[in-house]
């Protein structure tokens, strides 16, 4: 499906975002990771006038430790949240929950601002952020408003923020020494939405007790909910020890191309139905017109001709689309060719070097890694993002890696092997060469 049309303006700054949601009201919509709102342009449930794409705001990127809270802007993706040494030493029910957001390619670029404001109740981080007792920050022209997520989350999609608001920080308290937490979460298969999911935190007082619990669920009702009941059920049970530990996890252009088709300034509105772009795929400039509704994936495909990135599905689920833009791996029909002006992107067609195979291309050769090939390219490209964050993987981690790639035939027994020979392919040719023997 393709969206309808809309506007698209990437405002430089916090300020100019939110003028543009003032001036626009009732039909902006804010653009983040885009991994929930594009799916739903896609099926035209929504079909907003503009959207105001926040992806140049980097000063809402951060996790940081204030005042006692762990402050989180509110365009840190899910993968930010996952890697961090912060959030891993402070909070079990928030690593546990980072890891687990949909697969690699949402979690690299889906945010958690974007997660929040979207209130689905099938979401994680709103649970988190209900047992957590956490607080959302959102801020309009009229000022700043801090709102505990207990009472933000209102019905299905409905939060408390207004359309002239943009979340700039989500918060939690850094939980007390003698606390714990974690976040389980029942799902079909890798990288779904949780069927339930269940986020707890709890602190023991000094008799070993249960003092303070927080308490939540996702998946079971119009929104995610804390559940009041459990929380009172279990505050003073526990064991009666002061040195016994929490069973739970502890932590207190070469050459360039055109295609056919005037390059707003950096923050402009644009009210043309088409904006130039300028990107650098695989190793060649390319630049014209594109519609702001265009999917990154019919640009490659239609407007550039490489099609060896493929639609495998209208859901942002199967990964065939999988490409890397700026070396972050992608499923390019959930982004807009609009958003990725002045980046690079890497398809299956920028594999191979000098006529030769990339190792993962042999090595899906070599492996009996395809049969009838349609998961392979965007296979392939994710799992050269993977191997370059995590150069000798174990075979769960590659599962992992590869957890939002589906593939309907050959089965994943072939394909995990042949990552692991390119894996350690690419460790060889990494390896300094041995000192030349001397006489
Ligand atoms: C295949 C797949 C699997 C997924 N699995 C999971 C899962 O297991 N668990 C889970 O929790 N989520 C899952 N998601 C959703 C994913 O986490 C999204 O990234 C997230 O819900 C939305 O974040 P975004 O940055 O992509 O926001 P967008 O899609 O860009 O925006 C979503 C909504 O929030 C609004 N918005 C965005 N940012 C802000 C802001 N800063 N202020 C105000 N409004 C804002 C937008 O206008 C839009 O209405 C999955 C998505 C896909 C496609
Ligand atoms: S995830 Fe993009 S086509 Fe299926
Ligand atoms: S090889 Fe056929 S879908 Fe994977």
């Amino acid at each position: 499906m393709i969206p309808a049309a809309f506007e698209y303006a990437k405002p430089a700054s916090l300020e100019e975002a939110l003028r543009l949601l003032r001036d626009r009201e009732g039909e902006a919509k804010i653009l983040a990771g885009g991994f929930s709102l594009i799916p739903l342009l896609r099926y035209r449930l929504a079909e907003p006038g503009i959207l105001v794409d926040i992806g140049g705001l980097d000063g809402l990127a951060y996790i940081r430790e204030q005042n006692g809270e762990i402050r989180i802007g509110g365009r840190t993706t899910h993968r930010a949240l996952e890697t961090s040494a912060l959030i891993e030493r402070t909070s079990g029910l928030w690593a546990d929950a980072a890891g687990g957001i949909g697969d690699p390619q949402v979690r690299n670029w889906g945010t958690i601002g974007g997660s929040i404001a979207h209130a689905d109740p099938a979401s994680d981080w709103p649970a988190v952020m209900l047992a957590s007792r956490g607080s959302i920050v959102v801020r309009s022209l009229a000022g700043e408003r801090v709102i505990p997520a207990r009472d933000f989350f209102i019905d299905t999609f409905v939060s408390a923020i207004e359309p002239t608001e943009i979340l700039v920080e989500v918060r939690f308290p850094v939980p007390p020494p003698r606390s714990g937490g974690a976040y389980e979460k029942l799902e079909r298969k890798a990288g779904d939405f949780a069927t339930a999911g269940a986020a707890v935190q709890v602190s023991l007082g000094a008799d070993g007790t249960i003092a303070a619990a927080g308490v939540a669920l996702a998946a079971v009702a119009q929104t995610c909910i804390a559940v009041n009941a459990a929380e009172s059920a279990i505050v003073g049970t526990g064991r009666s020890s002061t040195s016994g530990r929490w069973p739970g996890r502890w932590r207190s252009a070469p050459s360039a191309g055109r295609w056919p088709g005037r390059l707003p300034e950096r923050g402009e509105t644009t009210r043309v139905s088409t904006i130039h772009v300028a990107v650098t795929v695989n190793g060649r400039s390319h630049e014209g017109e594109v519609e702001p509704r265009r999917l990154l994936v019919h640009f490659l495909r239609e407007d550039l001709g490489l099609t060896g990135t493929h639609v495998g599905c209208d859901s942002s689920t199967c990964g065939a689309c999988t490409v890397l833009v700026d070396g972050v791996s992608a499923k390019s029909c959930t982004m807009l060719a609009v958003a990725v002006d002045g980046r690079a992107i890497t398809t299956i067609e920028g594999m191979e070097h000098g006529g030769k195979l990339h190792p993962l291309q042999q090595a899906f050769w070599d492996q009996h890694g395809l049969q009838c090939g349609f998961c392979t390219p965007g296979m392939i490209v994710q799992a050269s993002w993977l191997l370059e964050q995590n150069p000798d993987p174990t075979e769960d981690e590659i599962r992992h890696g590869i957890a939002g790639n589906l593939c309907r035939c050959t089965g994943y027994v072939n394909i995990v092997k042949a990552i692991q020979q390119a894996a350690g392919e690419l460790r060889e040719q990494a390896a300094p060469a041995e000192p030349a023997a001397t006489a």
